[in-house]
């Protein structure tokens, strides 16, 4: 089988394409912020360096570069939304990640609205299925970015995407991923957690119901293991 090297570099794909909403904080002074229109409005910057790094207690990491006028926002405030993205904000994801909020009010331009967030200051974006609150609790420079690690403090989810039992069907939401220079529509299911080792309906079922209750892989996995053994 034929093989290419390539030079170090970022190959982990796909990845989220999420839009981060951020705000800097009322009542000081935004120095960076040159455009008296903008003044203490609220930002969107596309990130795609961004992952789930703990279940209990819930966090997760984004990573942006100093230069981006967001990056003040987030370290001045210690806190930003995740939003996650759709089909209908594909474009919206692009518009932020290619345009800066030092220039325009991305919110107007891109006809978003801002979400009250329950437990920080800045706002999620309304058209966004899920909004996940998050506060700063590290930040560590790394070189080209710097990693902001974040407990996540609320999420919210979209009414719309519930059945009549009260699930919540994420994947219903036409979720869009990003790899290599490009946007997807999350594709066609190919199986469920630990469909490769359920033995019948009963087991798939009871994995689904500890899938639901508890999304840490390693413990559905340990229960997995035992199913499968008896
Ligand atoms: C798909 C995509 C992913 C991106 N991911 C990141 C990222 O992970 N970190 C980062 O600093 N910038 C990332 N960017 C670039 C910023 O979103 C972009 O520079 C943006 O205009 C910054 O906005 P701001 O100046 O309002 O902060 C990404 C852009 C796109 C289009």
């Amino acid at each position: 089988m034929a093989k290419q090297y390539f030079k170090p570099g970022n190959m982990l794909y796909p990845l989220p394409a999420v839009m981060v909403s951020c705000q800097y904080p009322a009542g000081k002074e935004d120095v960076l912020c040159t455009n008296p229109d903008l003044a203490g409005k609220p930002n969107i910057i596309t990130v795609a360096w961004a992952g789930t790094i703990c279940t209990n207690p819930p966090m997760l990491s984004i990573s942006v570069r100093p230069e981006r006028y967001s990056y003040h926002m987030i370290e001045t405030s210690g806190e930003f939304v995740v939003n996650l993205t759709t089909e209908q904000l594909v474009r919206a994801t692009d518009f932020c990640g290619v345009r800066s909020g030092k220039d325009i009010d991305k919110f107007k331009e891109m006809h978003l609205t801002p979400l009250p967030s329950k437990e920080i200051s800045a706002p999620g974006i309304a058209e966004s299925p899920v909004n996940i609150e998050c506060k700063v609790r590290e930040i560590k420079p790394l070189g080209s970015h710097t990693m902001f690690l974040a407990d996540v403090v609320n999420v919210t989810v979209d009414d719309a995407f519930f059945d009549e039992k009260n699930t919540f069907h994420l994947n219903n939401t036409g979720l869009v991923t990003y790899s290599h220079g490009a946007y997807f529509l999350l594709g066609k299911k190919l199986g469920t957690f630990g469909y490769s080792v359920a033995r019948n309906g009963n087991n798939l079922r009871f994995l689904a119901f500890l899938f639901c209750k508890d999304t840490d892989a390693s413990i559905t996995a340990y229960f997995l293991l035992h199913i499968s053994a008896v």
